[in-house]
């Protein structure tokens, strides 16, 4: 039996997630494909009812669609309830769930090179308060951590996303200027807006003019693989860590709900880097 899998999203013809999940598939020696299917808005619910009638057994879901397939399922991972996002499909006999793998993901991305860095000493900042955000922020929150603080450039936001989140107790909100100054007092540094992406490339959200020589700077724009801040990163003796890596731990955490196998990914960051640069 061929395991069938697959994208749906808008647009997502340059998407890596194919050459992500070929790879698992080939490490777990499971014979399988995963697809893409596009779909415009107005195209998603014969999208959906199709990959119903082929019985697919599993897909991802990505922009615009993270929120609306909350309406197609039949039912809700409590943690994904909770974020008000699905990027994960599981057909569980016949019943579609929907789950959040991005959170999590990022955790293990993080984890694997830096084993240290989760524990209760150290204090992470997040730059940003959007879907990406929020997903990250849920998923630090289960770790033993001193302190997750928030800057963002709208404040109103930010103290709204503090108030509908767990364990806001260890956080702070902050403007942009305020966090520059106070960068000293973060052992990770984690960038969750679009802002740096392709085209506009040298836009970069805070200097990092205070940072701590041994901090990790955390970027989750993964194109360019290297981003501005990245590079001030490391021309001020910080480590950097990629987001392409989030990408790969995000399909990890999918294929795991699908196939129950735990694929050992770490040596695939550096593939997916170079599948990156084409
Ligand atoms: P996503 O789901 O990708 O996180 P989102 O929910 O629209 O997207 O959130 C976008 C985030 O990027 C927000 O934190 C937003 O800041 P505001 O809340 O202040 O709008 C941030 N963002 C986007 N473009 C930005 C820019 N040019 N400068 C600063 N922050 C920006």
């Amino acid at each position: 039996m061929v395991l069938r899998l697959g994208l749906i999203g808008h647009p997502i013809s340059h998407s890596l997630s194919p050459w992500i999940h070929n790879e698992f598939l080939k490490i777990a020696n499971i014979q399988g494909e995963y697809k893409l299917y596009h779909g415009k808005p107005e195209e998603l619910s014969d999208v959906l009812k199709h990959l119903r009638e082929i019985e697919i057994d599993g897909f991802n879901v990505t922009v615009p669609y993270k929120q609306t397939i909350m309406d197609y399922i039949d039912e809700l991972d409590p943690e994904a309830e909770q974020l008000g996002a699905v990027n994960t499909v599981v057909n569980e006999n016949g019943k579609w769930k929907g789950y959040s793998t991005d959170g999590e993901g990022y955790v293990r991305s993080i984890q694997r090179p830096f084993p240290q860095l989760l524990n209760r000493d150290t204090s992470i900042l997040l730059l940003g308060a959007g879907g990406a955000a929020r997903g990250i922020y849920r998923a630090l929150m289960k770790e033993q951590l001193k302190q997750v603080d928030i800057a963002n450039r709208s404040i109103e936001k930010a103290k709204l996303f503090l108030n509908m989140q767990l364990g806001n107790s260890k956080s702070a909100v902050l403007s942009y200027n305020e966090a520059e100054k106070q960068l000293m007092n973060y052992d990770l540094i984690i960038q969750t807006t679009s802002v740096g992406m392709k085209p506009a490339v040298d836009e970069q959200i805070i200097s990092l003019e205070n940072v701590k020589k041994d901090a990790v700077v955390s970027d989750i724009v993964y194109q360019p693989i290297t981003t501005a801040l990245h590079q001030e990163a490391l021309s001020r003796g910080a480590k950097i860590h990629h987001g392409h890596a989030m990408l790969l731990y995000q399909a990890q955490l999918a294929f795991e709900k699908w196939t129950g196998i735990d694929i050992d990914a770490e040596h695939l960051v550096e593939k997916l880097e170079n599948q990156l640069r084409g």
